[in-house]
């Protein structure tokens, strides 16, 4: 699997130009993709590549990496966003944010001149939610309001933590994620829209029709669809 992950990641350098300003993901994937664009950097010399990062876990390895960064609001806009997904379903839609960064990363891909997202063979599904909860990102406290809300969806939610000793994960944003599963999943983009409408619901983890392109790592090689 993390040859898979590898594949992709190296795959994803061949998108990126000098002078421009690159999205970073979150997660083990973009892990390996900020690990070669920075060696990219170096090797080619390329002066005017920033990433924007996602979160502060993909903000220390670029640092970490030789990737120079900016803030959102320090660029005028993003050529392109790389990252990782938990699901991809036929139609490029998304499940993001077992890494708890999605809201950023939403706003950030969504800003972004194409999205390129990157995964391993076994993130590909027939309809959203097979595998996967949906994560919800959520004020705390309104929680368990929210997390009663959702059961008119028909589905169940669930307090991600981090351990019984540590109690709830954080986001970088300061709130708590709920694990959301539910039955099935019709209509991805009607589902995203519902969810944000909860009050309280900061941002949620379908991502429907904003991957332009999504790399897949299989055994016979990276494959592209778009
Ligand atoms: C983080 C994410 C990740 O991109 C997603 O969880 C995939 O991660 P990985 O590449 O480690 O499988 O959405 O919020």
């Amino acid at each position: 699997m993390e040859e898979l992950k590898r594949a992709v990641a190296k795959e994803a350098l061949k998108f990126i130009e000098d002078d421009m300003i690159v999205g970073l993901g979150t997660g083990s994937t973009t892990a390996y993709f900020i690990e070669y664009l920075g060696k990219l950097i170096m090797e080619e010399e390329l002066e005017d590549v920033y990433g924007v990062p996602t979160s502060y876990q993909s903000r220390m390895l670029a640092i970490e990496n030789g990737v120079p960064v900016l803030g959102l609001d320090e660029v005028d806009a993003i050529d392109i966003a790389v990252d990782g997904a938990d699901e991809v379903d036929p139609q490029l839609n998304l499940i993001k944010g077992r890494g708890a960064a999605l809201t950023m990363e939403k706003i950030i891909e969504y800003r972004a001149g194409t999205f390129l997202v990157l995964v391993d063979e076994s993130k590909l599904v027939e309809s959203l939610g097979q595998k996967m909860p949906v994560p919800i990102e959520v004020i705390p406290a309104a929680w368990r309001a929210i997390a009663e809300e959702i059961e008119v969806f028909n589905a169940t939610a669930e307090l991600r933590m981090a351990s019984k000793k540590d109690g709830p994960v954080v986001t970088d944003n300061g709130n708590f994620i709920l694990d959301a599963r539910f039955h099935r999943i019709e209509d991805p983009l009607d589902l995203e829209i519902e969810l944000n409408n909860i009050p309280g619901v900061v941002e949620n983890g379908i991502f429907a029709d904003i991957a332009d392109i999504v790399l897949v790592g299989t055994k016979e090689g990276v494959k592209r669809l778009e």
